[in-house]
């Protein structure tokens, strides 16, 4: 007869006092980040500044923002929030291109980030002088780009769009005859084209998260959970989009899951999100949408390496030394002439929720 894994254990010294051991270090490390977690929260309280969260950072930080008068939101939300919180020092926990945003809008504010190196793959593919390039090339286009962009990229923008306003933004440039230079993401475009009829050109980049997302896996996984609905970030190809049952930006797919009936959703974006989601559903069963095959290999996993470059230990370092690597800065030419395509998003924005 075979023992069990626990008989086994019992009559093993060298292999118990192992289990013993990390047991004991586990709980080390877990007492050990709740007092850093509250180290960092009264540094955070006492500072006067404001963090501004997004979905997919560490569950730890959007606790941090929630329960310090922060934020944890979508990309459109967090410049919102951003450009009239009364704060006058925002620290963005998310990617470079929140952080610029943030200081586009407020350039009077300092704002700072726990570290200036978290990218964006979309961001990466859009070189400002390729795409100058691109806009030359098709001058009697409207160009729309995406917020993962750097700011000499939206400085050379008619529109910036989020993920949550893209459609609505399209749509009213096509009802108006515009023809459309679209960057960088080429599956957020493609659902554009698609939702709006515009006549558009796309620049070809992707995020390198939702570009994994595939078809393949997916029917085997809604095979196991045929009651489960379908969310998908229009980051996501074109297949996972199509099969979806509710597609948008991080807090639509968050509001998809309050609002639509199915007790249990397969949710293709950042993992981060779960946590605000399974709050905002807590009977709901969420099932992560598989990335690059059973078994197989993946570079992000459902989780953006930049996004998760935001941890705890970096904010108390920022919150102790105000290291002035970790403040954001933006060339004020540039910064005036993104600021133009940033407020038409924002004044859109406004006379839509009117
Ligand atoms: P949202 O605007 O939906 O928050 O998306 C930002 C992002 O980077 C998604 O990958
Ligand atoms: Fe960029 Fe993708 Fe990361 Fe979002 S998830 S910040 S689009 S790389």
């Amino acid at each position: 007869m075979t023992a069990t894994a626990d008989e086994y254990i019992a009559t093993r010294s060298d292999v118990r006092d192992y289990l013993e051991r990390a047991l004991a270090d586990q709980t080390t490390s877990e007492a050990s980040e709740a007092l850093l977690y509250d180290r960092v929260k009264s540094k955070l309280e006492s500072s006067g500044a404001v963090l501004v969260a997004h979905y997919y950072v560490d569950p730890l930080l959007q606790q941090l923002a929630e329960e310090t008068g922060g934020v944890v939101a979508d990309s459109l939300e967090m410049a919102r929030f951003g450009a009239r919180t009364e704060a006058k020092r925002l620290i963005v926990a998310g990617v470079s291109f929140m952080g610029e945003t943030a200081k586009i809008l407020s350039p009077e504010k300092q704002v700072y980030m726990p570290t200036l190196d978290a990218t964006c793959s979309l961001d990466l593919g859009c070189p400002d002088t390729a795409f100058s390039d691109f806009c030359d090339a098709h001058p009697d286009h409207t160009v729309v780009v995406y917020a993962n962009t750097s700011a000499a990229v939206k400085a050379r923008a008619d529109w910036v769009v989020t993920s949550s306003i893209a459609v609505d933004v399209v749509d009213q440039l096509d009802r108006e005859g515009a023809r459309i230079l679209w960057a960088p993401d080429k599956y957020l475009g493609r659902y554009v084209q698609q939702q709006t009829g515009a006549d558009m050109v796309l620049w070809d980049a992707a995020c390198v998260v939702h570009e994994e997302f595939r078809m393949h896996d997916l029917q085997a996984l809604q095979a196991q959970y045929p009651e489960a609905g379908l969310l998908v970030h229009p980051e996501s190809p074109a297949e996972m989009i199509e099969c979806a049952d509710a597609v948008g930006s991080t807090s639509q797919l968050i509001e998809a899951a309050v609002s639509l009936p199915h007790p249990a959703f397969i949710v293709a974006t950042d993992k981060g999100i779960f946590y605000k989601m399974q709050q905002r559903v807590p009977e709901k069963q969420l099932i992560e949408a598989p990335t690059r095959g059973a078994g197989g290999s993946c570079q992000s996993c459902a989780h953006c390496p930049w996004m998760a470059m935001n941890r705890l230990s970096r904010l108390d370092q920022l919150l102790t030394d105000w290291d002035a690597r970790c403040e954001v800065r933006v060339d004020p030419a540039l910064a005036d002439k993104a600021l133009i395509p940033l407020n038409r998003m924002l004044e859109f924005n406004r006379a839509r929720v009117r």
